[in-house]
């Protein structure tokens, strides 16, 4: 199978990427091709629900996460909810996302925005009918020690959505022929 994994932070020492490189190597070690997808690395133009779309680094979002088995977004949680880079992300991917299995993760500062993702789900099924894995996972500062997991309850629920992750996807891949 191939996945994209999408870091969406632009923090140099963001956490929700070292949650997105545990799930890539998770992957890999599956034997599974793994697109990883770092923000960072574009120099992506802010959704303006019109010219962004044609942007060349736009584009390449759409192309790479269009042509992916399924979709792992980690993402920090600024404000409450999803941040804003994340948001773009899936704004920018636009029907790149249709009918993908997607898997979260979510890196935040406290406990109380544990709901805080929920508006990008929903999003993501009432726009693209993507099949949201209902393991998201949530970590906070003190789950990292540098930049390592220092959580076993945070690996453990990143490895349980890679497993679900990894079934859905190629089950409904088999199904669709
Ligand atoms: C602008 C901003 C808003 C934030 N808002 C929240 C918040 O509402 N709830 C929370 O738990 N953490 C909040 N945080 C903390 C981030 O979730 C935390 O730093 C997390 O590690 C960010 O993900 P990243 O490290 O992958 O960038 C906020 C951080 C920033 C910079």
């Amino acid at each position: 199978m191939n996945y994209a994994v999408v870091s969406s932070s632009l923090h140099p020492d963001s956490r929700s990427r070292i949650l997105a490189r545990m799930a890539s190597g998770l992957l890999q070690e599956n034997g599974h091709a793994v697109d990883l997808i770092d923000a960072g690395d574009l120099e992506l133009p802010v959704s303006d629900g019109h010219s962004a779309w044609k942007h060349h680094h736009s584009m390449d979002i759409q192309d790479r996460i269009g042509g992916a088995d399924g979709i792992i977004l980690a993402m920090g949680i600024h404000n409450y909810g999803s941040s804003a880079t994340a948001k773009n992300i899936v704004e920018l991917g636009a029907r790149g996302w249709n009918d993908k299995v997607v898997g979260l993760l979510c890196a935040a500062g406290g406990v109380r925005g544990y709901m805080g993702v929920m508006h990008l789900a929903n999003s993501l099924m009432l726009d693209f009918h993507s099949l949201i894995i209902p393991r998201i996972v949530y970590a906070t500062a003190d789950d990292f020690d540098g930049d390592e997991i220092a959580s076993t309850e945070v690996a453990k629920r990143v490895g349980e959505l890679i497993e679900q992750f990894v079934n859905v996807s190629i089950r409904l891949h088999e199904s669709n022929g």
